[in-house]
Parts: structure tokens; C-alpha cells; sequence
């Protein structure tokens, strides 16, 4: 997932569902100075993840990115949507919007990947299947019905130029907008 965003992180970033922010502390960013922009339906994981990043001066937005969201009309040159699809709730068709309301906001030729955990089309050993129940119980996962051929029928019905890769329970995705 770093080598994700090491390979396909632009100078103008958009993260989508930052969490701890992480992948945005540890990652090779392109410039010395870049821009990011973090988008999360929780005000505490911008607070905290901004917190993390304020050596980048962050802008944050709280929103719903299942819904078209808007970002004071900044564009960026590269979206993440890390470990985000699996937490959505609904199928694969409605999680894939969220593909369509980043690229709004991604100028021609920018980046948009991440990764997600699925319920099909991958593997899963014993603790992973038993685990995957458990958050999906409690409402941290909701992808039961997520599967690889779904998400990459998604992939290719928006962007000519795409990579999907799985390891172990998770599929890591980057396309060209
Ligand atoms: C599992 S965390 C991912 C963390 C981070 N991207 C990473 O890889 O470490 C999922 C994030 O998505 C956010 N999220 C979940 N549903 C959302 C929604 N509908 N709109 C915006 N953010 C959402 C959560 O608040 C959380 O920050």
C-alpha cells in the first residue's frame, strides 16, 4: 500500500478516508511542499490526521464521498482511497461512485488508487474469513458482497488505463484519469 502511494502520490493530493494518516506521514511525496487535501465523513479523523500531516498544512473537508462533494474548486493531481470501499456500505455499483465524485476533482492525466479488503475472488485464510465476519458484524466492514470481478468491471467501465493487483484478501487498484 506505501508503494502505492509512493508510485502514484502527485504534488496536488486529495485523500479520501485518511484515517490515521499514515500512508500520507510515511509515503515519498514528489515535492518538498505539497498540497493535500483531506476528505472524511468524521471531523476527529481530520482532526487527528491533520494533526499528523501539519507539517504539510493540510486542507481538510468534511464530507460523505458517497455523495458529489465539493472542495472549493482546488484540483489535484492524484486521489487515494485507501482501505476506504470495504467500510461503504451497498454493492460494488454504489461503493464505485466514489471513483466518479474523486475524478471531479483530478485534473486529465492525474492519479486515482488505493486498495480494498474483498469478499470474493481473493483468498482468505482461516483467521482472515473469521476476522472479516467479525467486522462486518460490528459495522466496521461492509463488503460481504464485495467481489474482484465486480470492482474491476468497475475499474474498466471508467478508465482505459488501470491496474488491479490482489494480495492475499486485499485488492490494491491505480488508474490513469
Ligand atoms: C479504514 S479507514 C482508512 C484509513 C486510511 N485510508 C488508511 O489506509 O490507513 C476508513 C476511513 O474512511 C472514512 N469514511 C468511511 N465512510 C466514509 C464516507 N461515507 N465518507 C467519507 N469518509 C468515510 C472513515 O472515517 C475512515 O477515516
Amino acid at each position: 500500500m506505501l508503494a502505492g502511494y509512493d508510485r502514484n502520490i502527485g504534488a496536488r493530493h486529495l485523500d479520501l478516508g485518511p484515517g490515521t494518516g499514515f500512508f500520507l506521514d510515511r509515503c515519498r511525496h514528489r515535492s518538498p511542499r505539497p498540497q493535500i487535501a483531506l476528505v472524511d465523513l468524521n471531523p476527529t479523523v481530520l482532526t487527528k490526521a491533520s494533526t499528523r500531516l501539519r507539517r504539510f498544512g493540510p486542507d481538510t473537508f468534511e464530507r460523505d464521498v458517497l455523495s458529489p462533494f465539493e472542495l472549493d474548486g482546488k484540483r489535484f493531481d492524484s486521489a487515494g482511497l485507501n482501505f476506504l470501499l470495504h467500510c461503504l456500505p451497498g454493492g460494488m455499483a454504489h461503493k464505485a461512485k466514489v471513483f466518479d465524485h474523486a475524478r471531479a476533482h483530478v485534473v486529465p492525466g492525474g492519479r486515482i488508487f488505493g486498495s480494498t479488503v474483498l469478499a470474493t475472488g481473493v483468498a482468505h485464510g482461516k483467521r482472515a474469513r473469521k476476522l472479516l465476519g467479525e467486522l462486518n458484524e460490528k459495522g466496521t466492514f461492509d463488503n460481504r458482497g464485495d467481489a474482484l470481478a465486480d470492482l474491476e468491471a468497475e475499474l474498466a467501465a471508467r478508465f482505459t488505463d488501470y491496474r488491479l493487483t490482489v494480495r492475499g484478501s486485499v485488492a490494491l487498484f491505480e488508474a490513469r484519469v
